[in-house]
């Protein structure tokens, strides 16, 4: 737990070394589902951070460079200092491959998609099965084994498809393990984690709540803890954790900025407010500051300047109202793995890949308080877990994400009192259209978006001039690239008769076809 607070546990758990492989978190999600506590290092991590993991065994992820050139990413000497199993996956299995004096070279051909391998002699790793269905993405492959390794599997495109030494300690393999299309994947990782390397279990939420509890005890001691509760996951199970772990200490403060959803601040008052006899009689002043935000928006049409009024706001507001300080030294900030991940990746030089933190910028600093982020250790899946286990709604817990701007930035230019009312029930609509198909949790995140058009409609014989609404609902594991969803026509055909006939300011919606990149998931 950082960034004030410290961490005191020890797991034997999985370090993947991290060389830009988009499937590197995946990887640690699945060591984690094997109960196994994971971490990501990057290749360019100081030897001090693999030497204080303390690791059973190491994962080399895969990568975008290719092993072929004498400049590519290289695995760190304090991998092979700590004298634990190895596997390498696709450019670590390259990359493993010529550290050990074998050679990789270009195959000429990008094999991406379902192989076949067949298995060759006797594997510690591989199951026994003779031909096992595998996910492949490379262009390169290694040609020649090192000195001590022998071929374990082979596929039409890649004779050397899987390898391993000699001591049974390292281990290479050309396709991906962590992804579903590998059926056998995940018995791959648990010969390795646990048959292998001989990690540590008890990766569970019954345990990660204990764990977490304990350590917010022991950091915070009797001080209190102060939390803006937006009314998302991460930060309504952040205070259910806190809650269950110190009690009235915790002290939350959600700001309604007149830009959150149809009914949102009564929801969250509904999960927390003691007087309605629910499970989480949370200490929450929910502050209503619409009018606040609202004035410094008007005529405001640029979107980051809009983020930026908001985020002024919000400090000022939060500081207002969060008043004497002297008994709440620490601000709870709802920071989670993937966050931290990306932050190290982009202070490792991969600034491309950084999705900029939408915290509570600013505040800590400001209000002179010390950071406690109890999830900062988790996955959202793990969040999610964690939020069902502690007692939250689960409409609660598997909400889709909202931007910390709220709907200032999907009313599209100069926000209007008439615009949110029109733009909140639309997103109604189109949220409970999603809900009736049973289609809410099979896309990542949809809403609707309000554009600063009108377009011309007839209902009966009468032209009318009104407004336009976007739907937009994409699939993503990351929210750093998404696709747009494919949704089925009479889902949308509902969503847009409902919406065209029940708001009358409304004469015409489409539907967003944009994927990101090049687009973004939200408008502005
Ligand atoms: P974009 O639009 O960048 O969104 O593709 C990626 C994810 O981030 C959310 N998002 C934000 N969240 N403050 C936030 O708290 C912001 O300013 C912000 N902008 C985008 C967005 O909803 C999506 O989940």
């Amino acid at each position: 737990m950082n960034t004030n607070a410290t961490r005191t546990r020890h797991r034997r758990g999985i370090v993947v070394v991290d060389f830009g492989s988009q499937y590197t978190q995946l990887i640690a999600r699945r060591v984690r589902e094997l109960e196994t506590w994971c971490e990501i290092l990057s290749w360019r991590a100081d030897g001090e951070a693999f030497r204080a993991a303390e690791p059973a065994g190491i994962i080399l992820s895969g990568g975008p460079e290719s092993a072929t050139h004498e400049q590519s990413a290289t695995i760190p000497d304090a991998v092979f200092d700590l004298s634990v199993p190895i596997l390498g996956i696709c450019y670590g299995m390259q990359a493993l491959a010529r550290h050990y004096g074998g050679r990789v070279a270009t195959s000429g051909s990008h094999e991406f998609g379902h192989a076949d391998i067949a298995r060759h002699g006797s594997s510690k790793l591989l199951p026994e099965k003779a031909s096992t269905q595998v996910w492949m993405s490379h262009a390169d492959r290694v040609e020649v084994l090192p000195p001590g390794f022998s071929v374990t599997a082979s596929s039409v495109n890649a004779p050397i498809a899987a390898m391993e030494d000699a001591h049974g300690r390292c281990f290479g393999l050309q396709f991906h393990p962590e992804v579903t299309h590998t059926p056998q994947g995940m018995e791959i990782l648990d010969r390795f984690v646990h048959g292998i390397c001989d990690a540590g279990r008890g990766w569970t939420t019954k345990e990660i709540v204990r764990e977490s509890i304990d350590e917010i005890r022991a950091n915070v001691g009797d001080e209190g803890v102060i939390l803006a509760l937006s009314g998302g996951v991460d930060s309504s199970v952040m205070a259910a954790l806190l809650h269950r772990a110190i009690g009235d200490q915790l002290r939350c403060v959600m700001v309604d900025n007149g830009l959150l959803r149809l009914g949102e601040a009564e929801e969250v008052r509904a999960a927390f407010d003691p007087r309605q006899g629910n499970a989480l009689p949370l200490n929450l002043r929910i502050v209503d500051a619409s009018e606040e935000f609202l004035s410094e928006l008007e005529g405001e049409t640029d979107p980051e300047r809009k983020r930026r009024l908001i985020g002024e706001t919000f400090i000022r507001v939060f500081e207002r109202e969060a008043g004497d300080l002297s008994s709440t030294p620490w601000l709870a900030q709802g920071t989670i793995y993937p966050d931290v991940v990306e932050s190290a990746a982009a202070t490792h030089g991969h600034a491309d890949l950084i999705k900029s933190h939408h915290n509570v910028g600013g505040l800590p600093t400001r209000m002179k308080l010390k950071l406690i982020e109890p999830l900062r250790e988790l996955f959202k899946d793990e969040v999610r877990q964690l939020g069902i286990a502690l007692g939250l709604p689960d409409e609660l817990v598997h909400r889709h994400p909202f931007p910390g701007p709220g709907l200032a930035v999907r009313h599209l230019g100069a926000i209007t009192p008439d615009g949110l009312e029109v733009l909140r029930r639309a997103d109604k609509i189109f949220l409970d259209t999603l809900r009736a198909h049973s289609l809410y949790s099979e896309v990542s995140q949809a809403f609707a978006v309000l554009l600063p058009v009108r377009s011309v409609g007839v209902v009966g014989d009468a032209r009318r001039y009104a407004r336009v609404v976007a739907l937009r609902a994409v699939v993503t594991s990351d929210f750093m690239t998404a696709d747009w969803a494919r949704l089925p026509h009479d889902c949308l055909a509902e969503a847009s008769n409902r919406i065209i006939n029940e708001i009358p300011d409304v004469s015409r919606v489409v539907y967003d076809v944009s994927s990101k990149p090049p687009a973004t998931i939200e408008w502005e």
